[in-house]
């Protein structure tokens, strides 16, 4: 598959867990994420648990990333803050996929579905700030650099740096 392969995006579903389960080990992930490091047992289902909750309640939404029609990772809506019309964003691309740009391919799939479908303003995302490529696939996708929180507690037994990056909706965005 080269890099021209299709990128989708799907609504996360229980046909994505045995692949997902795979991605949430991989120690990039681990490394980069909020996932709990060592993830506990069922991790897969009561992640997808709560996001099929959050789903309902309008606060969360998650997808599968597809290339060439393929799980290759998830995009996801951890935050909508209806209040602010505001949603934190976030990625994970399995390591087999990785490299090719289907992160960047999915976080502007993402950051359109939260402009258009969710009524989304302000698009937001965390990013380590030792995490390179993710910020490549920020600065990609048109988000900016905003500022720096530092010692933030990510999860248990990490606290780092991390990178607030903004991408507004542009009033003619379609
Ligand atoms: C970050 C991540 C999603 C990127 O996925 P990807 O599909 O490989 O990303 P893309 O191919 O779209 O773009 C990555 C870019 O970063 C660059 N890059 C990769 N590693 C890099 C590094 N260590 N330093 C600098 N740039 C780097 C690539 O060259 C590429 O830039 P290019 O398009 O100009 O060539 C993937 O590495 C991942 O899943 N990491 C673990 C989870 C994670 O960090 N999620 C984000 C949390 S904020």
């Amino acid at each position: 598959m080269g890099g021209s392969a299709a990128v989708t995006i799907v609504r996360f579903g229980q046909e994505h867990l045995e692949p997902f389960r795979a991605l949430a080990a991989d120690p990039l992930v681990l490394r980069f994420t909020r996932f709990p490091d060592p993830l506990p047992e069922g991790f897969a289902e009561s992640w997808l648990a709560r996001y099929e909750a959050g789903r309902a309640a309008g606060t969360m939404e998650g997808f599968a990333i597809l290339a060439g029609g393929v799980f290759a990772g998830i995009a996801v809506v951890p935050e909508i803050d209806r209040a602010r019309n505001a949603a934190e964003l976030g990625y994970a691309v399995s390591p087999e996929a990785r490299g090719r740009g289907v992160a960047t391919a999915a976080l502007e799939l993402l950051t359109q579905w939260a402009f258009n479908e969710a009524g989304i303003e302000r698009a937001e995302l965390q990013i380590g700030a030792a995490n390179e490529a993710s910020k490549h696939v920020a600065r990609a996708c048109d988000y900016r650099y905003l500022h720096t929180e530092p010692n933030v507690r990510v999860k248990p037994g990490r606290i780092e740096d991390s990178e607030h990056w903004v991408r507004e909706r542009a009033v003619n965005s379609t």
